[in-house]
């Protein structure tokens, strides 16, 4: 393999000191309180040089991703959220569409065909995200609590940019009424399996 299509392998370190969990609905949602410095990182993960200059292929392990949880990586100078959602959180992405911009993801470009659909990814309890805001590209705050917010009194959890307050719910996918025009971008990404993924590579056409 080359050195742009060998994966950078990645095993993300539980940082336990900003977790913490949130009981919500029909069983425990891990959840973090708002804000990017408290996210609730499995990890925060820094690829190595050479992979950050060759924009390579990251491979990321979540086998200990708890449900409600959030880890990030960088691909190509980008963050990427990869998240664990809960039953809940993929059941109230199914309400939502009235409230959104582009609640199919019909905006071509901004997912891959495979994640053109309501969770916007290839399993539906595993999200795969470019979080930087398609406004102006600030990196939005997980707020991941399904509970009335000082900017949206009905919240479902999702995605709050606090530069300009364009929100998205936890599929990425911008709300109405928002400087925000467009879904957050899905990146190219596959299942090695079971607790691996690889993003930047699609599955079907090989490195993006
Ligand atoms: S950069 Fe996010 S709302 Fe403007």
């Amino acid at each position: 393999m080359s050195e742009t299509d060998s994966p950078d392998s990645i095993q993300p370190q539980t940082d336990q000191s900003r977790r913490r969990l949130l009981l919500a609905g029909t069983g425990i949602v891990g959840a973090v309180g708002a804000g990017l410095a408290a996210w609730p990182f499995v990890a925060s993960w820094k690829p190595s040089a050479k992979a950050r200059m060759v924009g390579a292929p990251v491979e990321v392990f979540i086998g200990d991703l708890e449900p409600g949880q959030m880890t990030r990586v960088q691909w190509r100078g980008q963050a990427i959220g990869i998240m664990r959602r809960t039953e809940r959180m993929l059941a109230e992405l199914e309400g939502l569409g009235d409230r959104l911009r582009d609640p199919g993801s019909d905006v071509t470009g901004q997912q891959p065909e495979y994640a053109k659909n309501t969770y916007r990814s290839i399993r539906p309890e595993i999200l795969v995200l470019n979080i930087h805001c398609t406004h102006l590209g600030c990196v939005p705050e997980l707020r991941p609590e399904i509970e009335a917010q000082p900017f949206d009194q009905n919240w479902k959890g999702g995605f709050y940019c606090p530069c300009h307050k364009s929100t998205f719910d936890l599929a990425g996918r911008v709300f109405r009424g928002v400087p925000a025009q467009l879904n957050l971008l899905v990146p190219p990404y596959h299942f090695i399996d079971e607790d691996r993924i690889v993003v930047g590579v699609d599955p079907e056409q090989g490195v993006a």
